[in-house]
């Protein structure tokens, strides 16, 4: 039986893993410690909360007496690692937390894997990274998993630094230890600080659609599905001490993104009341400080060697969480009527 710590799996993407991970490995125990800050939610695994596989800890990855002891009391064979601040905006407005989880909580874990694990290799530590390592992309060329790192926010340079580290245990300790590089996901349970579920959900109520810039930015979106059956296939057929780029080689400017959410969002549930399209509600704001011009993913490497394809287009996944977002109002509604609130009005004003 595969014993498996998930770190942040009450976040966007962990959520999403934890509920692929045990429908596809029956034979699992699954361990999830989040330390639920504003961006984990319990209600996202409300379906599998009482299956007898599933262990919920709360709790922050950065406390080592309480890693170690979970480490000594579900002997785990498997870390996927998600737990991490992961909002770029959030770290330009403050990024001693970032330090805190992405770095100094890295290190923590790779700690107590170090010392549970000793020399064993049939252990694996999967850290969920960032295609935002690798810094910003003129408009040609591609990340590959050799591109020099070059991050430029405090959350990417974060991340970078604990990429760094997990690189670091491999080499130094042996630890087998594998990276995935991922580009932007959407889907079910992202959180509505993000650009799509905030333009999503502002489209819905009528509200202004805060384009940063001239909205010519360039993102590489994959949906969360296809990003977490990656992780799994890494998990289980990815060479030890490797780093694979995930990406779904869906390039798309945000005010492109923008006008297909208000589109669909048009032809779903009819014209705002007062007859116009969506579209009406775009507004060019102050553009993020530092904000890199464009990403984009080289996804050949696990593509060849270990046969992952995304299996959605970016508008069958888009459609997809329109819909989503259509029936889980209320999911939303918890959040944005609580303490986001003070977020996004310093972000976006009244
Ligand atoms: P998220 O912000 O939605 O969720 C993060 C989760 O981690 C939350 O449940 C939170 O409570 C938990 N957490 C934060 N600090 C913690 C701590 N100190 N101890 C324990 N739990 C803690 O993030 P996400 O978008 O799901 O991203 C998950 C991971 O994937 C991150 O490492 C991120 O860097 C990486 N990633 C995200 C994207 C993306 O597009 N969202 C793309 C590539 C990689
Ligand atoms: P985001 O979802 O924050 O992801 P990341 O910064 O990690 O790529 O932003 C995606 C893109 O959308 C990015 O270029 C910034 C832009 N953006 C806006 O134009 N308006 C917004 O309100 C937000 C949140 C993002």
């Amino acid at each position: 039986m595969q014993t498996i710590l998930v770190t942040g799996g009450c976040g966007f993407i962990g959520s999403n893993f934890v509920r692929l991970a045990l429908q596809q490995l029956p034979a699992c125990r699954l361990v999830n410690l989040d330390k639920l800050t504003y961006a984990g939610n319990p209600t996202n695994l409300t379906d599998i909360a009482a299956d007898p596989r599933y262990r919920f800890v709360k709790g922050d990855i950065g406390d080592a007496d309480l890693v170690a002891a979970l480490f000594a009391e579900e002997s785990f064979d498997t870390v996927v690692h998600f737990a991490a601040e992961s909002h770029v905006d959030r770290s330009i407005l403050g990024p001693a937390e970032f330090i805190q989880t992405n770095i100094v909580g890295t290190f923590i874990l790779l700690e107590a894997a170090r010392a549970a694990w000793a020399s064993r290799s049939d252990v694996r530590f999967l850290h969920v990274s960032t295609d935002e390592v690798y810094g910003s992309l003129g408009a040609t060329g591609f990340f590959t998993e050799t591109t020099p790192f070059d991050p430029r926010s405090p959350y990417s340079a974060s991340k970078a630094a604990s990429d760094h580290l997990v690189s670091a245990y491999h080499h130094t300790y042996g630890l087998p230890t594998l990276i995935t590089n991922c580009s932007n996901n959407y889907g079910p349970y992202h959180f509505p600080e993000k650009l799509i579920p905030l333009i999503i959900h502002n489209a819905l109520k009528g509200k202004e659609l805060p384009v940063y810039g001239d909205g010519t930015n360039v993102r590489d979106w994959l949906y969360v599905g296809d990003h977490c059956a990656a992780i799994l296939r890494v998990l289980q057929q990815g060479r030890v001490g490797e780093t694979y780029n995930v990406g779904g080689n869906n390039e798309k400017q945000n005010l492109e993104v923008v006008h297909t959410i208000c589109d669909l969002l048009d032809a779903k549930v009819g014209l705002l009341p007062d007859g116009a399209g969506r579209r009406s509600l775009i507004r060019f704001v102050k553009d993020r400080p530092g904000h890199d011009r464009r990403y984009a993913i080289d996804a050949g490497k696990i593509r060849q060697e270990l046969g992952w394809e995304p299996s959605l287009t970016f508008e069958q996944g888009i459609e997809q969480t329109i819909a989503w977002y259509l029936t889980h109002g209320d999911w939303v509604e918890a959040i944005v009527s609580g303490a986001y609130r003070d977020y996004y009005e310093k972000q976006y004003g009244k």
